[in-house]
């Protein structure tokens, strides 16, 4: 591992002139850009960050104060297996490919290109965020995600340069270009061009978006295109410490609420939130995580299955037929107005069962969450996954959370019941008017972390201010 490069990298970048010619031009963009749309403020201060140092299950992560724009951000892949075959599809079983195959360059650019959008664009939506940081650490973990972001960006951008030549060097510069919620250029995906503007979003963000990221990559970690799945399966590790962040911020707001309510006080009362926001919130982003997916029907999913270059989650261990091609899916699809059952080529409905996973699995986040609120009598719920949605069978049609359908003056009505209300939003914000910035204390709304950062107490100094 080359960590002491301009470009720290387990390539073997210095050997390839070229290419480690273009990644340095293009680093001067990123590093430009971080400075324009990263983090705002707190750039000059020390931060107690890991970084990559290997790509090994045993201990990757080098923990030490860095200043965001020093971060090392790397290209980092994990190691090869040997003699991999792919592993689904109509080319099942046959070597994998270590270069683009021509037939498939296209659907290949798009998916990267689609996967590297998704990382910058976090970092923007999430940019105003320190303003009302909860916590020294709870600002420590969102400037961790960003710069891991910023490294997720590096990673499809080295893929962009090593594999698709000058068109691919255009697409790494036009990853730079758009911003999330521009009116003339915004990100390619709807959730990403949705501005993060408090932390209750933040955290329902890590939960659910980062996790629509865990099955896109999982997804990706299958491909036929060594280098895309060896790229994912180390992005993979990183993913699941966003996950971590999402998952514990949402449990220590809970766990707020709960104290409350077992004490018999009004969460608000004490400036903490009740379960009623915490629901819209959890409605509004799972929603639009679950669009991320794509429609229920897809040519271009089963295209991508069947050209082996997206496969399904853990498919050796989790599926038996890797064809797909008899196989059939139950779901409900409308036919003319009328929503009926019907049985769908298996290749066709990938997205479906890549969302079956996520849906799956955020369950279980709700599980965890909710055995913080026992004995209160509350409990959160995951919506129908018809509800609010803007992608597939179920857009542009109305259902309440439980999936059943409705007008859309009902659905007007009850709006404020279902979804972060303005008067919701103002709450939140009155309660980030001011930073939390001294270590060890947290604001009144979400409870301190059971364990600080790589062992360290919860009152470590995990950002230092150099004005301080
Ligand atoms: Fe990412
Ligand atoms: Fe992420």
């Amino acid at each position: 591992m080359d960590l002491h490069e301009k470009i720290p990298n387990n390539v073997s970048l210095s050997s390839d002139r070229r290419l480690q010619r273009a990644l340095e031009e293009w680093q001067p963009h990123f590093l430009a850009w971080w400075r324009e749309m990263g983090p705002e403020g707190f750039q000059d201060d020390p931060v107690y960050l890991r970084t990559a140092v290997s790509v090994d299950a045993s201990g990757w992560a080098h923990f030490d104060y860095v200043r965001m724009p020093d971060y090392r951000w790397g290209i980092f892949l994990a190691e090869p297996v040997a003699d991999r075959r792919i592993g689904f599809g109509d080319d099942y079983g046959k070597p994998v490919w270590h270069e683009v195959p021509g037939a498939h360059r296209t659907t290949l650019r798009r998916l990267i290109v689609t996967q590297g959008d998704t990382e910058p664009a976090s970092v923007e939506q999430q940019r105003r965020l320190a303003a009302s940081a909860p916590s020294l650490y709870d600002l420590r973990n969102l400037f961790q995600v960003n710069v891991e972001e910023g490294r997720h960006l590096w990673a499809m951008a080295y893929l962009l340069h090593t594999y698709f030549g000058r068109d691919g060097r255009e697409e790494a510069r036009d990853l730079l270009e758009r911003r999330s919620g521009h009116p003339d250029k915004p990100r390619v995906l709807a959730a990403f061009n949705e501005p993060i503007e408090d932390w209750v979003s933040f955290f329902m963000f890590t939960t659910f978006t980062d996790r629509d990221g865990k099955y896109q990559l999982l997804a990706l970690a299958e491909s036929g295109f060594d280098p895309l799945s060896r790229t994912c399966r180390f992005m993979l590790t990183e993913e699941a410490h966003h996950m971590f962040v999402g998952e514990s911020g949402v449990a220590r707001i809970v766990e707020r609420t709960a104290e409350c309510l077992r004490a018999g006080r009004e969460p608000r009362a004490a400036g903490a939130l009740d379960v009623g926001i915490v629901q819209r919130y959890l409605n509004f982003w799972y929603s639009l995580s679950l669009d991320l997916f794509g429609g229920e029907v897809s040519t271009n999913a089963a295209q991508f299955f069947g050209t082996g270059l997206k496969g399904r989650p853990r498919e050796e261990e989790r599926h038996q037929d890797h064809l797909a091609l008899e196989g059939v899916y139950e779901m409900d699809v409308y036919d003319e107005g009328r929503l009926v059952r019907r049985s769908v080529p298996l290749r066709s409905a990938m997205n479906e069962v890549l969302r079956d996973a996520y849906v799956e699995d955020c369950q279980k986040a709700l599980d965890r969450w909710n055995r913080r609120l026992a004995g209160t009598g509350a409990a959160l719920v995951l919506p129908s996954r018809r509800f609010h949605r803007h992608q597939g069978t179920f857009a542009g049609r109305c259902f309440d959370p439980d999936g059943r359908e409705i007008d859309a003056g009902t659905f007007e009505r009850e709006r404020a019941a279902w979804l972060p209300s303005e008067a919701d939003r103002a709450y939140v914000r009155s309660l980030g008017a001011h930073p939390v910035l001294e270590p060890g204390q947290f604001a009144s709304w979400i409870a301190p972390p059971v364990r600080g950062i790589n062992h360290q107490p919860i009152d470590f100094r995990y950002v230092r201010s150099n004005e301080a």
